[in-house]
């Protein structure tokens, strides 16, 4: 049975495949705008592929039903009329979070761009988001949301992103956005969207009410929670390479609770080279002997070479700590823009003149801009409650050891998710490797101001980047057009 049904779903996978492929050679033509058509061809080719599987098997495909309210957060999540009126391109969520919609291919929930595109507008003539656009699979397991922790939860997430820059909406315009929201739900016609049905349908069938019963301020709270919701269903398959050689040699997936992750880290590899030593460890095609190299260097978090010390950081089995750290992405970026050593200099305020969050330390380096550069949690860190702060740490040495400290990202995903770091300034995983081993240096030069300590304890060559890079090519999942719906 459920052999059958694994094979119903392949077959169902590749014809799915083979359609879209056509379909957005417009050979298959299909629908009518730039982005309906594409949503449209997506969805003919799972509807017609799950058909083909239907016949040939005589049974549904092990796809799951996703619920009205599920469905109702996706199609809010490519709404696209929320964006301002008055910027020059209509942005949704799905603009800079895209799956399969790019014929440049497969997407983890993200763009291309170096830096998301958005709306124009004259008093703010920006075309770039502060930072390059991550992955949201998985975001629901992430304690504080975006690469500067801005975010405490999905729900203040969203609110903040629907009135706020990426959809075209300037400071102090919340009112206006979320009027524009509200107006769309309660008049939408559901003409000239790919749905069938208009809004006040799909919230009766989502939450069983008329939103025209309900005040402004409630629409926007379920309007909220269904894309919030819809957003929890975004997770990783643990089934790459790398999650099934971890099974298959019974390795541990996670640190024990409350474990060091460095301990975690030698612990593993401790095991992967008691099994090698038996001749026990299991490889496979997806892992082969150039990931489990790479591995050892991932893993390896003291000694004088081949220490990558990324599992410090990058602690599975999201590769992430969720915690953030100043990797000298931002000091390298302004002294590009401003010479070298000039972060170094900058002026930057102590804890009890801070004003933050800070528009001058919010901000893309440039000419035109002098001093202007992107602090990261900086901006956001409670100087309280942090669990961060060290004992017998001050307000203002904490906070200056907060400086251009950004959230960890996974390493799940990487083919798809690239170009890397928040700067999006790298377009490979070389790249961004040989970047980090500068980096790591200049660290230990003490040439990285307020750079992570765990910064200068990474210590790899050139000669270390190809094993690590396969290894890295061991945490990308086969991501499936038209999503998991
Ligand atoms: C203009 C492009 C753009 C649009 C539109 C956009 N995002 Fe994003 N999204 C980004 C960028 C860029 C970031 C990283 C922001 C940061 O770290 O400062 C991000 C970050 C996120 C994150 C945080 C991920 C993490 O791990 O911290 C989530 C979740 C998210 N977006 C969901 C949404 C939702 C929901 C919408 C629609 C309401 C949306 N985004 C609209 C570009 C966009
Ligand atoms: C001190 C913690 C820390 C260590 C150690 C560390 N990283 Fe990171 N890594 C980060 C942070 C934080 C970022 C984001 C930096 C930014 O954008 O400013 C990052 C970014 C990355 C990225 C870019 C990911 C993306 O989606 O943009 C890759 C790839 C990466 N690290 C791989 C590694 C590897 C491989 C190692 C070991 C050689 C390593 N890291 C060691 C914290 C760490």
């Amino acid at each position: 049975m459920r052999n059958t049904n694994e094979a119903a779903f392949a077959s169902c996978e590749l014809v799915a495949r083979l359609l879209t492929k056509l379909l957005k050679k417009g050979i298959l033509p299909l629908g009518s705008s730039r982005y309906s058509r594409i949503a449209w061809s997506k969805l003919s080719a799972i509807g017609i592929a799950m058909a083909l599987a239907f016949a040939a098997f005589g049974q549904s495909p092990a796809r799951k039903q996703p619920s009205a309210q599920i469905r109702l957060g996706l199609r809010l999540f490519r709404e696209a009329r929320f964006s301002s009126p008055q910027g020059d391109l209509q942005n949704s969520c799905a603009s800079c979070h895209l799956l399969d919609e790019d014929p440049q291919g497969m997407r983890a929930q993200t763009d291309f761009f170096s830096r998301s595109w958005v709306p124009w507008r004259g008093a703010d003539p920006r075309r770039e988001e502060l930072r390059n656009s991550p992955t949201i699979l998985d975001a629901a397991l992430m304690p504080r949301l975006h690469f500067d922790g801005e975010f405490g939860s999905l729900e203040d997430l969203v609110k903040g992103t629907l009135a706020g820059r990426p959809m075209g909406w300037l400071p102090g315009e919340e009112d206006q956005a979320f009027d524009r929201v509200y107006g769309i739900i309660l008049k939408d016609t559901g003409e000239g969207s790919d749905y069938a049905g208009n809004y006040r349908a799909d919230f009766k069938a989502a939450y069983g009410i008329d939103p025209g019963d309900l005040g402004k301020a409630e629409v926007i709270d379920r309007v909220t929670k269904a894309i919030a919701d819809y957003m929890r269903t975004l997770k990783t398959g643990r089934t790459t390479p790398y999650d099934r050689f971890v099974q298959a040699n019974g390795l541990n997936t996670r640190p024990a609770k409350g474990e060091d992750p460095k301990l975690f880290a030698g612990r593993l590899l401790g095991n992967v080279v008691a099994l090698e030593k038996k001749r026990a460890l299991k490889l496979s095609g997806g892992f082969g002997a150039a990931a489990l190299k790479g591995l050892k260097v991932f893993f390896r978090t003291n000694g004088g070479s081949s220490a990558g010390n990324c599992a410090a950081c990058h602690t599975p089995p999201l590769f992430t700590d969720f915690s953030f750290h100043n990797m000298g992405i931002s000091q390298s970026e302004y002294d590009q823009v401003n010479g070298q050593g000039s972060f170094a200099e900058l002026l930057i305020p102590t804890a009890a003149e801070a004003h933050r969050p800070s528009t001058q330390f919010r901000e893309i380096p440039s000419k035109r801009k002098p001093g202007c550069v992107d602090l990261g949690y900086w901006n956001f860190v409670d100087l309280k409650s942090s669990p961060l702060r060290r004992a017998g740490e001050s307000d203002d040495r904490f906070l200056q050891r907060m400086i251009a400290s950004f959230k960890t990202p996974t390493l799940r995903n990487l083919a798809f998710t690239q170009p890397y770091m928040h700067t999006g300034g790298f377009s490979t995983i070389e790249s961004a490797l040989t970047e980090l081993m500068r980096l790591s240096e200049l660290a230990r030069a003490g040439q990285v101001r307020e750079g992570d300590e765990e910064l200068a304890r990474i210590r790899i060559t050139e000669a270390d980047v190809p094993s690590l890079v396969a290894f890295l090519k061991t945490l990308n999942e086969n991501l499936i057009p038209g999503g998991r719906y």
